[in-house]
């Protein structure tokens, strides 16, 4: 057995890729897709994010499952395999693996080379383990046919990250693990949802004191830079991030400092003062209207655990 075993589904369609990027900051407002925060300085980025006292949803999930492992884990049940959707480091899946035992561990994200390291870290913790690695784009689509075995599968969607599609994309991609655990009886979605609440807390955790979340959005530029060769000036860029309560999501922009402007292949794009790039929404979901989204996509059976003091749900689905 090849342990870990790693299979690469990344698009190496670097054309089409370069393509869709520069159509994004040639439309306007400009915008640059949020995976590509996720280069390895991002993802060391985004680990300092989860470690910031304004960040509360990493802790507030982590609390959570902690205090509801053995309940959640009764519900689950025992031996499912285990599909991480952005597993990252692996960390948050490796609370579980004792608890859940299941004999295959499936981590799915975009980031190579982050879950290479963390299952060769993780391999000797868990001998019997068949350890499994993806790398894949699933915001365009999950594409796990032929990397699932046909046992039941326990799906674990952590970290509010749903929250980077609009609510119809998270109901058509939620529609899609549901297929798949409808072709295995007994699967489901372990999923962590962040919940609506003040804007002044929602506001803090996406524009912190130490800049470290303007750091990882102004990361992106210097990503498409490094990866596609392109000239942007991350300095002449500022960090904005705050909740848009009528829409209900959190925005995130990088927005231009100065007349400036890129060389996009054939085009040039130029930057006014204010400007702005568009790189990450984050929705915010409360129980209902999550549990709405669920329904949309065919999960007919549904539990809730709600953390204490802060708005932040697991939801159990099948
Ligand atoms: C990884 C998508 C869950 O939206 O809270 C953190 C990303 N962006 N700070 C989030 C993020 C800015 C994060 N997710």
């Amino acid at each position: 057995m090849d342990r870990p075993l790693l299979v690469n589904r990344l698009a190496f369609d670097a054309e089409a890729e370069r393509r869709e990027l520069v159509a994004g900051l040639l439309r306007d407002p400009a915008c640059i897709a949020p995976k590509y925060f996720y280069d390895e300085l991002g993802c060391a980025l985004y680990g300092a994010i989860c470690r910031l006292p304004e960040y509360y949803p990493t802790r507030t999930e982590i609390a959570l499952f902690q205090s509801r492992r053995l309940e959640i884990a009764k519900a689950i049940g025992h031996g499912r395999q285990f599909v991480d959707l952005g597993a990252g480091d692996c960390c948050k899946a490796k609370g579980w693996l004792p608890f859940l035992e299941p004999a295959r561990y499936v981590a799915v994200d975009i980031a190579m080379h982050e879950i290479a390291a963390a299952l060769e870290k993780l391999a000797p913790d868990f001998p019997a383990l068949e350890l499994v690695g993806v790398a894949t784009d699933f915001s365009r689509a999950l594409e796990l046919d032929g990397i699932l075995s046909d046992t039941p599968a326990l799906f674990f969607y952590p970290g509010s990250s749903i929250g980077n599609f609009t609510p119809a994309e998270a109901t058509a991609f939620l529609a899609h693990v549901h297929r798949y655990c409808l072709a295995r009886p007994g699967s489901s979605l372990l999923i962590g949802v962040d919940g609506k609440k003040e804007k002044s807390l929602l506001d803090a955790a996406y524009d912190d004191a130490l800049g470290v979340t303007a750091s990882f959005n102004r990361n992106a530029l210097r990503h498409v830079n490094a990866r596609f060769g392109l000239g942007f000036d991350v300095s002449g860029f500022a960090h904005v991030g705050f909740y848009n309560e009528a829409q209900g999501r959190i925005e995130m922009h990088l927005e231009s400092v100065r007349d400036q402007s890129v060389h996009l292949d054939g085009s040039e794009r130029r930057f006014r003062p204010g400007d702005r790039i568009h790189t990450e929404n984050s929705y915010k979901y409360t129980p209902a209207e999550f549990e709405a989204v669920l329904a949309g996509a065919g999960f007919g059976s549904v539990r809730r655990w709600d953390a204490e003091g802060v708005a932040y749900s697991v939801f159990l689905a099948s």
